[in-house]
């Protein structure tokens, strides 16, 4: 058993193992071309984040997906990379959105130079990766378009919050699943879909990283409250310090307060007063919150839903031949679920 790809990702099957190693390799490479620009300065920006690191979760999801049509077919590779430069493009910019100081273990890119060069230099991978698209033909550019739009109106959901008459914890399911499902799900079905894999199979593999992609999301969530950042490589605490509602917030919200609940009632103030930065109780406060957290019920009944939507990705699989990209989809669930990093 050798383990692939960025969670421990256990692939049974050696044959499986040296394609996904070679497609990763070729990914690789050809993002390194993608992000050159004639303007060395833009190389640099544009190249900061990739090089910093990453899971690489998309373009093995269209590597795997590949698998069940002909993996070798000429846009499987480009597709990975478009889907890699679309996700990368989202990061710099939700970086500036999110304030965020830290991104794969290095410093941002609104950090270390500033908004309008991580705006822009997301606006250049955007341009990049329509570049190679429109050679994947006019199917490929609109199922990328509708999941860009379903991205950004995630994003924008995110920011302007609930409606008085929308139940919180059903606005935060659908931001997640337009910011992160819908990208997750385009790397399932494009890889499929190059490959030249059956219809209803393209189908199921894009509703699979729907699911998968929510999964993701709120373990990512997770991370927030409980991971360090030597393990995540960003800053912990950072939707919490934000104030973004995150699904352990938002479970926390729709609960009573209950004294018995060791720190309970303590969590509730110290996030109903916020973290801002000129308060110089701020960091204490934020530290205390995020120790509470971690032993809050929210916080399992949160875990509770990652494992959900993980379990129905799986579910979702059934129909498809056995074979070791199944198992590796199937083995993806546990890995998104459990992740921690
Ligand atoms: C981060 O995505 C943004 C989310 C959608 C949660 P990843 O966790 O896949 O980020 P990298 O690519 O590994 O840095
Ligand atoms: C990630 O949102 C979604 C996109 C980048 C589209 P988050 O803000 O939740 O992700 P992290 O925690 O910064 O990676
Ligand atoms: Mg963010
Ligand atoms: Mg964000």
């Amino acid at each position: 058993m050798t383990v692939v790809g960025p969670f421990g990702l256990s692939v049974l099957d050696h044959a499986l193992e040296a394609d996904v190693q070679i497609g990763i390799a070729a990914v690789e490479q050809a993002l390194c071309e993608a992000t050159k620009s004639d303007v060395p300065f833009i190389t640099v920006t544009a190249q900061h984040l990739k090089d910093a690191g990453g899971k690489r979760l998309r373009p093995l999801l269209v590597l795997l997906a590949a698998q069940f049509g002909d993996p070798n077919a000429p846009g499987v590779i480009p597709s990975a990379v478009v889907v890699e430069l679309t996700h990368l493009a989202t990061l710099y910019h939700d970086d500036v959105m999110d304030e965020a100081a830290m991104r794969r273990g290095a410093p941002s890119a609104n950090a270390r130079w500033d908004n309008s060069v991580a705006i822009l230099t997301g606006d250049f991978l955007f341009s990049r990766a329509s570049k190679i698209l429109a050679d994947l033909g006019p199917e490929a550019v609109r199922l990328q378009a509708d999941a860009f739009e379903r991205l950004v109106t995630g994003q924008i959901l995110e920011t302007a919050g609930p409606r008085p008459e929308d139940d919180p914890v059903q606005h935060y399911l659908d931001v997640i699943s337009g910011k992160t499902g819908s990208l997750i799900a385009v790397a399932g079905h494009l890889g499929a879909l190059t490959a030249g894999a059956d219809r209803w199979v393209v189908e199921i593999v894009t509703q699979y990283g729907e699911r998968i992609g929510s999964a993701f999301q709120i373990a990512d969530d997770l991370l927030d409250i409980t991971s360090d950042s030597h393990e995540s490589g960003k800053t912990p605490g950072t939707d919490l310090r934000e104030g973004v509602p995150t699904l352990p917030v938002l479970l926390l919200h729709a609960s009573a307060p209950d004294p018995s609940v060791p720190g309970d009632l303590r969590l509730r103030e110290l996030l109903g007063q916020g973290f801002p930065a000129d308060d110089p109780t701020a960091d204490r406060r934020h530290a205390e919150a995020l120790a509470l957290f971690r032993a809050h019920p929210a916080l399992a009944e949160a875990r509770e839903a990652t494992l959900r939507y993980a379990e129905e990705a799986r579910a979702l699989l059934a129909p498809l031949p056995d074979c070791p990209a199944k198992s590796a989809l199937e083995g993806l669930c546990d890995a998104v679920a459990l992740r921690t990093m």
